[in-house]
């Protein structure tokens, strides 16, 4: 994964550097980058793509425009897919996690913190096949692998959708640019811009989609978070009760003093920022780690990572702030001494071959016990 400089034009940005972009486009608008991976035709067959949307582990949808828009989700079987009528679209999400190439094409993007990375999705379209005009609440990147695609786009104010439909179309569509990209071209869209994407002949898509939380999810999760770190030890007492006209009535001193127990509940920076830590790390619903059938002792496990180094797994989540670590939902503490280094496996997502100290053995030889690390 490249370490990205400050001042380095980019070919994957047009020339731009990252400030640049990060400036003049993130989240204000689109970016067409005409060769932005040279030489790129995607990262893998059509075939291989369509055998991973039959699986059970991996997360697909198939889009159909044939007789009236349908959506199926996955898996499917391949003479299912066989039988479908043209022109349809079939969609692969978390690609990255399913394909190291995938990853590693992905934190091409690390000018953008991965806490705001989401995954890779790769689609497969017939000729004319798509998801229709519409438009998404994310940032995207969309790189064009295989074959051609004709993307519209336009910032619309009107994002009425046709009612009654499986997926969200457009009622009223109006692009204001008109680009067919080939393989290695790269469109940035920020949020909100509506786009539609045709086939023009069979071709394949990987779109870098980003997370942004939604207020509502946040103060759910936040208060989900919260419940299990409340510790408001004493209970309710009235020595003072008096005789009440109604005994049916919830008095004004009892709604005051709950008031006041409730008012109790805090937190501060240092809460928020560990639930951040486990609410981005947090493994997605169907994310399973594979332990190693036969773990290495910590001793040999140590000297394969001096030997060999290190790697994140591709479903690892792994983040920082200031000296505070966090690993697929858990927080962890870090030995003074190693924070440098695992800072180091959280940015590059590995390490190079090098002897451990005894503290950054045991706690990387957990890791790997779980499945959140391996050996190369
Ligand atoms: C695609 O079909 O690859 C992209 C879907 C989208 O427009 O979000
Ligand atoms: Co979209």
């Amino acid at each position: 994964m490249p370490t990205i400089m400050k001042k380095q034009p980019l070919t994957l940005l047009g020339g731009l550097t990252a400030e640049q972009f990060l400036a003049e486009y993130w989240q204000k608008k689109p970016l067409l980058v005409r060769g932005a991976l040279p030489g790129f035709t995607g990262l893998l067959a059509r075939d291989e793509m369509l055998d991973l949307a039959c699986r059970e582990d991996v997360e697909s949808r198939f889009v159909s425009q044939a007789g009236g828009w349908t959506i199926a989700h996955g898996p499917f079987s391949r003479a299912a897919l066989r039988r479908k009528a043209k022109p349809w679209t079939a969609l692969v999400q978390g690609l990255n996690m399913l394909l190291p190439q995938a990853d590693e094409m992905m934190r091409r993007f690390s000018f953008i913190p991965y806490a705001r990375l989401d995954d890779l999705m790769v689609s497969y379209a017939t000729d004319g096949g798509g998801v229709g005009p519409h438009f998404d609440s994310y940032d995207v990147f969309l790189l064009q692998g295989m074959g051609k695609r004709r993307w519209r786009i336009g910032n619309q104010m009107d994002q009425t959708l046709i009612e009654g439909l499986p997926i969200r179309i457009l009622k009223d569509f109006r692009p204001v640019h008109d680009w067919v990209l080939e393989p290695g071209d790269l469109l940035y869209l920020p949020p909100e811009w509506a786009h539609d994407g045709i086939a023009v002949g069979e071709c394949m898509t990987y779109s870098v989609g980003f997370r942004a939380a939604p207020t509502q999810d946040l103060a759910e999760q936040f208060l989900t978070f919260l419940q299990d770190r409340v510790n408001l030890p004493d209970r309710y007492r009235d020595p003072d009760l008096e005789l009440q006209k109604h005994p049916a009535s919830i008095g004004a001193p009892m709604i005051d003093q709950v008031a006041d127990m409730l008012n109790r509940v805090r937190w501060n920076r240092d809460t928020v920022r560990d639930f951040l830590g486990s609410y981005l790390t947090e493994p997605k619903s169907h994310v399973f780690f594979d332990p190693p059938a036969k773990p290495l002792g910590e001793g040999r496990f140590a000297a394969a990572a001096a030997r060999r180094g290190i790697r994140l797994d591709a479903r690892s989540q792994l983040l920082f702030a200031d000296d505070s670590f966090y690993i697929n939902g858990e927080s962890v503490v870090v030995a003074r001494r190693d924070r440098a280094l695992i800072r180091q496996l959280a940015d590059q997502r590995a390490l190079p071959a090098q002897k451990l100290g005894d503290v950054a053995v045991a706690l990387l030889h957990d890791w790997y016990r779980c499945g959140f690390i391996h050996l190369p």
